[in-house]
């Protein structure tokens, strides 16, 4: 590990700021997926048992520097009281008076929770006087928020410059299963890229092809790269303006000795409706007035036999629209294929960005996965090859 951890630092009656991303989907003030506070339910531990009072730092939507009653952290305190078997503390601010009191009279085995940090505008200026504010709130700095990491932000980056700061277990977890992916793999590496557009994905595949012997593409952004070798798409969502770049990239990946793998029978439909009438065919037969909606069989038998092949997958996005089955198909099928190469020892696979982890937990294969990522935004910045500012202020190991 090239970052300090929670196991280089002395935690006996410290004060750890521990910066969280408990950014959950919330509904009628009830949390409808727990998965990143359940993730991050080992760092606090760790810190409790090692005699350090955990206080929590952490953003919650996007309040734009203004304090909102409807961005409050306030109602995840049950989750967080269940999840994490501790009473949890509440201030109603991140920094000041108020925030001060409630970490002074913090308890043994018991948990601070700091409101919104994006409620002042400084926290997404990366301002250092308002880190200032903040380290007065503790004595160790330990970032656990892998999945808000590619912001510079004052709790993310400036922070961890005031104080010793060290990567938390859940921080640790992501960077050791991405090194594994990407840093440094077992060959072959196979990557599947899917989604809807190229434009969104521009870099990342430019830094894939040189880093993987072989690239799957799937979903919408297939449907670009085969209408730019000339073949007719039909109503297919497809970037027609993206041809010559999606030409570059696969010349690049021919160049660089990365083998593409584009659908090569693909599922059609005239409406994108649940049980619409499909059929399966050619990729060179898509009708003029259907759209390509999931990659076929024969597509899938490749992706697989590539699967059988890797040593080592990184996974970011569905192969077709696997919102509405049956364009659910062939995401399926590789997502099971490879949950199943990896529950028998033969694959390490990561997945993680947008809509993949939902596209493996509807697929059942997300807990057979290696490692499925809590992180958005911030997988695919890494993928791209982006040094995360809040990864990099952390101290070296
Ligand atoms: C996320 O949900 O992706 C992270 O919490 C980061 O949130 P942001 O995209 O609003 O910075
Ligand atoms: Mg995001």
């Amino acid at each position: 590990m090239a970052w300090k951890t929670l196991d280089d630092m002395d935690l006996r009656g410290k004060r750890v700021l521990t910066r969280v991303d408990i950014n959950v989907p919330v509904r009628d003030g009830k949390v409808t997926d727990a998965t990143r506070i359940e993730r991050i339910a080992a760092t606090v531990q760790d810190i409790l048992d090692r005699g350090g009072k955990p206080v929590l730092l952490a953003h919650f939507g996007r309040p734009k520097g203004e304090r909102r009653d409807d961005m409050s952290l306030q109602p995840l305190i049950p989750t967080l009281e269940r999840v994490l078997g501790a009473r949890v503390v509440f201030a109603a601010d991140c920094v000041g008076a108020g925030a001060q009191a409630v970490v002074d009279n913090l308890a043994d085995g018991e948990v601070a929770l700091l409101e919104n940090t994006r409620f002042h505008p400084g926290e997404e200026k990366n301002d250092d006087a308002l880190a200032t504010e903040m380290a007065k709130l503790g004595d160790v700095y330990c970032n656990d928020a892998f999945s808000a990491a590619h912001r510079a932000h004052a709790s993310t980056e400036a922070l961890a410059r005031k104080l010793p700061a060290c990567a938390g277990r859940l921080m640790q977890a992501e960077l050791q299963a991405l090194d594994s992916a990407l840093g440094n793999p077992e060959r072959l590496v196979l990557a599947v890229v899917g989604g809807a557009k190229v434009s969104t994905k521009l870099d990342l595949l430019s830094n894939l092809v040189e880093k993987v012997d072989i690239l799957v593409i799937g979903g919408g952004m297939a449907n670009t790269f085969l209408a730019a070798q000339g073949i007719d798409v039909g109503k297919s969502l497809a970037e027609h303006d993206m041809a010559q770049t999606a030409r570059e990239i696969a010349e690049k990946a021919a160049a660089r000795g990365c083998e593409l793998l584009l659908p090569r029978d693909v599922v059609v439909a005239r409406e994108f409706k649940e049980g619409a009438e499909s059929a399966c065919v050619p990729v060179e037969k898509c009708p003029a007035d259907a759209m390509i909606l999931d990659a076929g069989p024969d597509s899938v038998a490749h992706v697989k036999g590539a699967i059988e092949r890797a040593k080592t997958l990184i996974w970011n996005g569905p192969l077709g629209a696997f919102e509405i089955p049956p364009f659910d198909a062939a995401t399926n099928a590789a997502a099971a294929y490879a949950a199943e190469r990896s529950a028998e020892g033969k694959l390490v696979s990561v997945a993680g960005g947008g809509d993949t982890v939902s596209a493996l937990n509807k697929a059942g294969a997300a807990d057979d996965f290696s490692y499925v990522s809590t992180a958005g935004g911030a997988f695919l910045e890494w993928m791209e090859g982006k040094t995360l500012p809040g990864v990099a202020a952390l101290d070296q190991g």
